[in-house]
């Protein structure tokens, strides 16, 4: 793959992806929403081994939501079956390329056969340092922070912190990525302009890349567009430009200045 133009010293270090489309990718070719499904593994593993190639730390992928288990029986039953099958497919090449598996969501939900199979790749993988995949199974963005005011409150109670000590930094500690950094870019295929109940929290200043290609079409060209887009991005933070690069910002000025 030609990387050319992407500046490896300005990646993001965390990247989430809503995979979404395979329904629609589907529909297009006139075969069943499982083979659009089907079809999707293999973007996973391509961004999967990209990212770890590239160097990126962090890697979040919305797999399914809780409102997920509301589409037809079939539908979630042939997921889970991907799902499990995924799962004992890649672990093996995880392991090669040092990728440690760590899921998120309502895991009491999942199916007791694909719990299993989470739970070994997720443990066999523990120790490794390349890179971290989270996978959003079953998750939601309402949820997570519902369960972290849970949290807190219990801690409360227990007496373990004041309520005036809460601060960002305690409710960053206490949804469900925790010590993960907050994603720096977001990215939803399909073209949908929405969060679907995604990190909620997490996404504050993060980077939004939305591109109408259907996730089984996203392989490692579409995500190097993305990553150039993202470095193209200038992230002020709430800041001015010429806080943030003085001499940079004074050129801008003077361009605005032609285009009154
Ligand atoms: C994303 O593709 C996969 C999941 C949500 C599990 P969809 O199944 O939502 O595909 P579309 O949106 O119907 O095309
Ligand atoms: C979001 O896609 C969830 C995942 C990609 C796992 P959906 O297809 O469920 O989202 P909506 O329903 O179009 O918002
Ligand atoms: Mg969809």
């Amino acid at each position: 793959m030609n990387l050319r133009g992407l500046d490896k010293s300005r990646l993001p270090k965390h990247v989430a992806i809503i995979m979404d489309g395979n329904g629609r990718w589907a529909k297009l070719r006139g075969r069943s929403r499982t083979e659009g499904h089907r079809r999707g593994k293999a973007s996973v593993r391509a961004v999967v081994e990209m990212s770890r190639k590239l160097g990126i730390s962090y890697l979040s992928l919305y797999a399914f939501s809780i409102e997920n288990w509301l589409r037809p029986k079939d539908e979630v039953h042939a997921l889970m079956g991907l799902l499990e099958h995924y799962l004992v497919v890649e672990q093996p090449r995880m392991m090669r390329h040092g990728i440690r598996l760590l899921s998120i969501g309502d895991r009491t939900r999942l199916p007791a056969s694909v719990l299993r199979t989470l739970g070994k790749t997720v443990k066999a993988t523990s120790e490794k340092k390349g890179m971290t995949v989270l996978l959003a199974l079953s998750y939601s963005g309402r949820d997570d922070i519902v369960r972290m005011v849970r949290k807190i409150a219990h801690k409360v109670k227990e007496g373990s912190y004041a309520v005036d000590e809460i601060d960002e930094e305690t409710v960053s500690a206490h949804v469900e990525t925790q010590s993960i950094p907050d994603p720096d870019l977001l990215i939803r295929t399909s073209g949908e302009m929405r969060i679907s109940n995604f990190f909620l929290w997490q996404i504050a200043y993060t980077e939004l890349y939305i591109t109408p290609t259907l996730w089984p079409d996203f392989r490692e060209a579409e995500y190097l567009q993305a990553l150039l887009e993202f470095q193209r991005r200038r992230r002020r933070f709430g800041l001015t430009d010429e806080q943030l690069a003085p001499a940079a910002a004074s050129t801008e000025t003077g361009e605005h200045q032609d285009h009154p």
